[in-house]
């Protein structure tokens, strides 16, 4: 039996975080109600005759919702097919995540959460736009422990304006004090239009140089495995048995369905995009019965690269098999100099089963990946 993953969009947060380029709005909260609602016919009609075995509910902030649109939004998904073991996640923001709702997450079937901290120092996260202490995350992740729930996911961010490696390595022992199931450390990245792209425009931002980052980079590798953790892909480290199934999918260029402002879809090799605002995702559904504003069916060439660039984001690497099975040649077949240019590199291993990269190749990921590009 086929079975596929769920995204579900909920654009709403407290305040803009200032790196944040998500489509994530704040002082929108006179849309919850209709969104809520427009979501449900979209949810309806995307999971109908599907059954799922990974569903994540991202953001934005899904935790901004009050415990009776939490409700709502459960009451969306009471229909929805599930798998034995399926893995059904949802993102949570310390500002303003009460035990009310968490037992509300909790009856939703939801069992894995993911929890965004960025960084343990109270300066740091102030000084980025977040509406939470450490302290205040640690009581909600000592909470929510106690409720049992036994699979969460620690987000950090790191490079961050005024951080040094000393704010970095406290952030990530406080966090391994915990002892999370899941820890996905991103690099800062400035993105477009946001007030720290502005900022950095203007030179304001006090960024860590290019070799700090680098020894962040080998600080957040060496503590995390040492702490028990395993990096599965490049910014993200789970304990035993506890890897993300959900953007496994994503990694793997497995079939996923998208629900709400802002959410992608891939299905049987087409993708689609929905509208970005939330005025814009609710009068497209009311007049054309579906939000999508883009979408693509990838020619072979491109299925193939998007196959390679996201499953090689994987450590793992690539299994040969599944390439085979997916475009009836080999790997071999299409991509011949290029593997034998930087096995010799010291950039790739190619086993019996997997394409993937060394340690080092990990580190130039951009540059080998360019030259598996095939449509340019
Ligand atoms: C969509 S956000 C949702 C989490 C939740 N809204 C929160 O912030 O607590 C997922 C994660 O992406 C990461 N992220 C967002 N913008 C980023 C950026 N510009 N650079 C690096 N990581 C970023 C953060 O770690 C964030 O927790
Ligand atoms: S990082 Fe999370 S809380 Fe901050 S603006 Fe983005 S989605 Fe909202």
């Amino acid at each position: 039996m086929k079975t596929y993953g769920l995204y579900i969009h909920i654009p709403f947060c407290a305040q803009k975080c200032f790196y944040c380029d998500f489509a994530s709005y704040s002082g929108k909260e006179k849309y919850v109600e209709p969104y809520l609602k427009t979501l449900d016919k979209e949810i309806r009609l995307k999971t109908k005759d599907k059954v799922f075995d990974t569903v994540f509910i991202g953001g934005g902030t899904p935790s901004f919702l009050s415990a009776e649109e939490l409700g709502v939004l459960s009451d969306s998904l009471k229909g929805l097919k599930l798998t034995q073991e399926y893995e059904f996640t949802m993102e949570c923001n310390p500002g303003n995540l009460t035990e009310e709702k968490a037992r509300v997450i909790k009856s939703m079937g939801i069992n894995r959460l993911s929890i965004g901290l960025q960084s343990s120092n109270d300066h740091i996260l102030m000084d980025i736009g977040r509406i939470h202490t450490f302290n205040e995350f640690r009581k909600n992740y000592l909470m929510l422990r106690g409720m049992g729930f036994d699979n969460i996911n620690v987000d950090i961010i790191y490079g961050l304006p005024n951080e040094n490696v000393t704010i970095l390595k406290k952030t990530l022992d406080d966090v391994l004090d915990l002892k999370p199931d899941h820890i996905s450390c991103y690099s800062l990245i400035i993105e477009e239009f946001t007030p720290f792209y502005y900022k950095h425009k203007k030179n304001e931002l006090n960024l860590p140089d290019e070799e700090t980052e680098r020894v962040m980079n080998a600080l957040v590798i060496s503590t995390l495995q040492e702490g028990g953790y395993e990096r599965y892909e490049i910014s993200n480290y789970a304990l035993q048995g506890k890897k993300c199934q959900h953007n496994i999918r994503y990694w793997e260029g497995r079939d996923y369905a998208g629900c709400g402002t802002s959410a992608h879809e891939y299905l049987n090799g087409e993708r689609q995009e929905n509208v970005r605002t939330v005025e814009g995702y609710i009068r497209r559904m009311e007049e054309e019965g579906s939000a999508s504003v883009r979408e693509h069916q990838n020619s072979f060439e491109e299925d193939v690269e998007e196959f390679v660039f996201m499953g090689m984001r994987l450590l793992k690497g690539i299994e040969k098999k599944r390439f085979i099975e997916r475009f009836h040649v080999t790997m071999e077949s299409l991509y011949e100099e290029v593997i034998q240019k930087h096995i010799e590199d010291g950039l790739l291993v190619d086993t019996d089963e997997y394409l993937r990269f060394t340690d080092k190749g990990v580190e130039f990921s951009n540059h080998v990946l360019s030259d598996f590009l095939l449509s340019t």
